[in-house]
């Protein structure tokens, strides 16, 4: 049997996870990887035993040369869009690393190219293959909270500022907001079935990223992106989202995510809040409960979730090759997440502009 034949594109920290769960996959090769920082592409295959897979610095020079079926995109944020489109150009489909991009504009040009080429592009948000993100969207799903009318979402970290690429705008574009408040925004939006976004009004900030008290000293002179952000965002159906996300807070958390609905209410808490990590909302949770009324009194009912913990990331990698070899649609589709990048392209321009903001996404 002809194997899948993968390439991976940015071969950095995330990479490494990619390379793992692809590796677990007995109909899938990993052919090529590509880096622009000369060595590190070699250095990373050779890492995994992957003596026969070529090495490019060059990302065009490894699509023409290999020719892969698909391709990981795993660079910085500011090279997804670049990178997923040269790829989809070439022929390959792509499992996109998230955000999805930085800009609502490389989001709608990923989506032209995917519509143009044909092209399968999935984006990379593991949480969505953990069990008890599934059974939350199931209960949202089942009706029993009446019509959801307010949303409560955000991951804070007390303190958790990443170095590397993460808190540069020309790598990563966006800080935290990118980082880790595009899951919570998953999470909530893929639970109510993606209402489309209409306006946002955000404030963000960075008094911890570019303090040398709370960061490090040579971290803080170059951090110039969000370490906090908090959003009012209304979305189609008459629902409000309030949304927070944060690296670093003098808090242990951002709160529970909430859905408030006419039948009932739904309580998803932190996944902990010991660590200084802790409360980080990245597809773990703390205990699930339902609120309603029994015999017309207040109740609670606590939702037992404790089993249901799976390997998300290998799922992430698995769904999208069995999505391209059996041919069926994008696993998380740009058709959803442009919604994602939207909520992030407002919050941005609000925070700027110091007022709310429309949201528009043509129809692509
Ligand atoms: N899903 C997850 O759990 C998860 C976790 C961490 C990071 N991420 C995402 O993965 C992406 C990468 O994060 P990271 O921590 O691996 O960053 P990183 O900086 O360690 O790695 C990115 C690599 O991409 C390379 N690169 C940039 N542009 C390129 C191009 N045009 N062609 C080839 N290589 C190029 C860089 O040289 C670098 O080696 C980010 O978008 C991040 O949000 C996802």
């Amino acid at each position: 049997m002809e194997k899948f034949r993968i390439a991976i594109i940015g071969t950095g920290g995330i990479a490494h996870k990619h390379a793992t769960a692809y590796l677990e996959m007995p109909d899938v090769e990993i052919v090529a990887g590509s880096d622009i920082v000369p060595g590190k592409a070699r250095a990373f295959l050779d890492e995994f035993g992957l003596e026969n897979a070529k090495a490019f610095e060059n990302t065009q020079e490894m699509l023409d040369a290999i020719k892969p079926d698909a391709v990981s995109v795993c660079t910085y944020n500011s090279t997804h869009a670049e990178c997923a489109i040269q790829a989809m150009r070439a022929g390959c489909d792509v499992l996109l690393e998230k955000p999805m991009t930085i800009t609502l504009e490389d989001a709608i040009a990923i989506r032209k190219v995917e519509k143009e080429t044909g092209k399968l592009l999935t984006v990379g948000f593991q949480p969505r293959y953990d069990g008890r993100m599934r059974k939350i969207k199931e209960i949202v799903q089942s009706g029993v909270l009446g019509k959801v009318y307010y949303v409560q979402t955000g991951g804070g970290r007390w303190r958790g500022i990443p170095g590397s690429t993460f808190i540069e705008k020309r790598y990563a574009g966006v800080g935290c907001l990118a980082d880790i408040g595009c899951y919570s925004l998953d999470m909530v939006l893929n639970a109510l079935g993606y209402p489309k976004p209409l306006t946002v009004s955000a404030t963000a900030f960075n008094y911890f990223g570019t303090n040398p008290k709370y960061n490090k000293p040579e971290d803080a002179a170059r951090f110039n992106v969000d370490d906090f952000c908090g959003a009012f965002i209304r979305l189609e159906g008459g629902i409000t989202l309030d949304f927070r996300t944060a690296w670093a807070m003098h808090m242990d958390t951002t709160g529970a995510t909430i859905f408030l609905g006419t039948d009932a209410g739904l309580k998803v808490e932190p996944a902990g809040t010991e660590s200084h990590y802790g409360g980080a909302w990245d597809g773990s949770c703390g205990p699930v409960t339902l609120f309603h009324d029994k015999f017309d009194e207040p109740t609670s009912t606590p939702i037992p979730l404790h089993d249901l913990k799976e390997d998300r990331f290998y799922l992430k990698c698995r769904s999208f090759v069995d999505a391209v070899k059996e041919n069926l649609p994008a696993p998380i589709p740009t058709s959803q997440i442009i919604y994602n990048q939207a909520i992030i392209d407002g919050i941005i321009r609000s925070n700027e502009s110091g007022h709310e903001v429309t949201i528009e996404i043509p129809e692509i």
